[in-house]
């Protein structure tokens, strides 16, 4: 039992050896030369990226010592500030290379080969995408015509470049479903989009607000991984390291499942940043196909740790001997607390669902049939928020996962059959 729990305080405790990401983040710079002027006295540190602001280099202590140099992205059109070691929204960054600073200046969104930003009015960056079939080259920050380059324009990422108006909305009385808009004079009643609801803070409906009232719980994300590694509620775009369906494996439900070879990797990024509030199901399932011997490593299945940032939730495997392992899930709540269970041991030569619950004060992680419940102080507290996004495959502080990953779903509820 000894074993399981460093196991399972290791998953949100901590940066250890990481491996280099992309290599085309890292094309022509030397990132370890960079990590000489990190500070790493508390194990990692972090320093500019010399070219594009919205990437910065962690710097990590390596296995034998030596400092490891990983470049990392900031999402949703946010930059690097130096002073604050985190992504910032531009106007806040100190990054030499700011577009905003020189509006001269524009950077490529490296999920995509068509996306970009600019900022226009020295405030606030702008995202925008070049044409359909078209790609946008940062030699001279223009958009070319390209029939390879097909990816859909991500949704708007950035924060808004318009000065704020005042908000002429307001809060339904007693539906959260539905607010209230001014329009010359006049309150006029209108419904949320499904699955929303009306933010004051927002102005807008929004999928951060509160959830109780909603009817139904479907999944927010879902991957089927049955033709591609999309998300078939269309809630996020997702990317990935090579990540391909593999259509050979009998037992995966549909068409095929991902083959994770221990360099892939999945992202959902809608989930960076995300409000969880206190209900939250996420469920997979997967079959490893690790060789060797047990060395107790632990492997990533699914966690939002992926950005230099520990995670707030989050699944691993322990291999225990070279045909067994445990399975570790729990949550990091907003009250400091990291809260986490660990599965009976199981083979690892078959597939397995699992299941990672939090419904109000009540956590529980599922491994086939068996409940272990998630213990901890304060556990009605909410789930804490990271800038980082949901990661399959891949996880900081443990082994990429070598094996099938299928059926991927994630929702903002706890749907009825896991409520007992
Ligand atoms: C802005 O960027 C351009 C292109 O990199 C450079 O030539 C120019 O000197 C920069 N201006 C300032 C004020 O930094
Ligand atoms: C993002 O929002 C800005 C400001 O609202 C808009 O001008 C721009 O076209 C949007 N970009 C995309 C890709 O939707
Ligand atoms: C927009 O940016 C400001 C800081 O400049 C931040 O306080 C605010 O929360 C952001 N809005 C959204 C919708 O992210
Ligand atoms: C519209 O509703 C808001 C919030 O209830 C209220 O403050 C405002 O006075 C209303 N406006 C009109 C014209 O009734
Ligand atoms: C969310 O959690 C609360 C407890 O905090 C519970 O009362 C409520 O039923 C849950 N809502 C959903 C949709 O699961």
């Amino acid at each position: 039992m000894a074993i399981l729990q460093t196991a399972v305080c290791l998953l949100f405790l901590f940066i250890v050896n990481c491996k280099s990401q992309a290599s085309f983040y890292t094309r022509g710079i030397n990132v370890e030369a960079l990590c000489e002027e990190c500070d790493t006295t508390t194990g990692s540190g972090y320093v500019y990226h010399p070219k594009y602001c919205h990437l910065f280099v962690h710097c990590t202590i390596g296995q034998d010592k030596r400092v490891v140099g990983q470049v990392k992205e900031c999402t949703r059109g946010l930059l690097w500030s130096q002073k604050v070691k985190q992504c910032v929204w531009p106007e806040e960054s100190d990054c030499p290379t700011n577009p905003c600073f020189n509006q001269s200046l524009t950077l490529r969104d490296l999920r995509t080969c068509n996306g970009y930003f600019t900022c226009t009015d020295a405030l606030r960056l702008q995202f925008n995408c070049c044409d359909r079939n078209e790609r946008f080259s940062e030699v001279d920050g223009r958009c070319y015509k390209d029939y390879a380059c097909n990816d859909a324009c991500l949704p708007n990422s950035s924060n808004s470049t318009a000065k704020l108006q005042p908000c002429d909305r307001f809060e339904h009385p007693d539906n959260k479903g539905k607010y209230l808009w001014s329009i010359s004079g006049t309150n006029i009643t209108m419904d949320c989009a499904v699955g929303t609801a009306f933010s004051a803070e927002m102005c807008s409906c929004t999928d951060n607000a509160d959830f109780v009232n909603i009817a139904f719980c479907d999944p927010y994300i879902y991957f089927p991984f049955d033709i591609n590694i999309k998300d078939k509620m269309g809630k996020t775009a997702s990317g990935g390291l090579n990540s391909w369906i593999r259509t050979s494996e009998p037992a995966a439900v549909g068409n095929g499942a991902v083959y994770f070879d221990g360099k892939r990797q999945v992202i959902a990024w809608a989930m960076n940043n995300m409000e969880f509030k206190s209900n939250f199901t996420l469920s997979f399932r997967f079959k490893a196909d690790l060789v060797g011997p047990a060395g107790e490593e632990r492997y990533a299945l699914v966690d939002n740790s992926d950005c230099a940032k520990e995670a707030t939730f989050g699944v691993a495997l322990l291999k225990t001997s070279p045909k067994t392992g445990t399975i570790h899930g729990g949550f990091r709540l907003k009250n400091g607390e990291a809260v986490t269970a660990s599965s009976d041991e199981l083979s690892l030569t078959s597939w397995h669902s699992v299941v990672l619950i939090k419904n109000g004060h009540k956590a529980e992680l599922r491994v086939d049939n068996n409940i272990y419940p998630i213990m901890g102080y304060g556990l009605q507290s909410d789930i804490d928020r990271v800038d980082c996004s949901m990661t399959i495959g891949k996880g900081t502080g443990l082994e990429n996962f070598v094996g099938y990953i299928d059926e991927v779903k994630f929702y903002k509820c706890v749907p009825d059959e896991f409520k007992n």
